[in-house]
């Protein structure tokens, strides 16, 4: 199956955790249960929340990880900055990059959008260096809307 098939497949899964669901800590939880267990690359998914002008560490699988990134600081800092996806082949080569698991080697980053501000973001972490690709990109902005609504 190609990583396309595979976030597809994802998406009636989704929906259907979130529709109608007022306990937004646990449908953000299964949403990232169902990601961590769909793609073996998937070493930390997880949300940071947008809330008193920083992000905070929202429902997630993966390591222990900071609970704190400023706007405009690490990978998730940028994204929700430039209000862009952002994929980083090598971890190492980002400038900036905030390093809660020294196992990760690269990662992406998608911010959520409501009423066109950035609310959140799902930030995704591999151990294998340019795990991510316009795929994952796709997949995932695609669910970045479909739970946008529980924000
Ligand atoms: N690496 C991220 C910080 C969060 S952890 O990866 C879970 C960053 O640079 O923003």
């Amino acid at each position: 199956m190609t990583k396309t098939e595979q976030y597809t497949q994802l998406i009636p899964q989704i929906k259907a955790l979130i529709e109608q669901q007022s306990n937004i800590v646990g449908a953000l939880c299964n949403v990232t249960a169902l990601l961590k267990e769909a793609f073996d690359y998937y070493f930390w998914v997880g949300f940071y929340i947008v809330k008193d002008q920083s992000l905070q560490l929202g429902p997630f699988q993966g390591s222990v990880a900071c609970y704190t990134i400023a706007k405009g600081k690490g990978v998730c800092g940028t994204s929700w900055d430039s209000q862009k996806t952002i994929i980083v082949d090598d971890v190492e080569q980002f400038k900036g990059h905030i390093a809660c698991s020294s196992l990760s080697r690269s990662e992406i980053v998608v911010p959520i959008f409501k009423d066109n501000e950035v609310v959140a973001v799902i930030d995704v972490d591999s151990k294998d260096l340019a795990s991510f690709d316009e795929h994952d990109a796709k997949g995932l902005e695609t669910i970045a809307q479909l739970v946008a609504p529980l924000f």
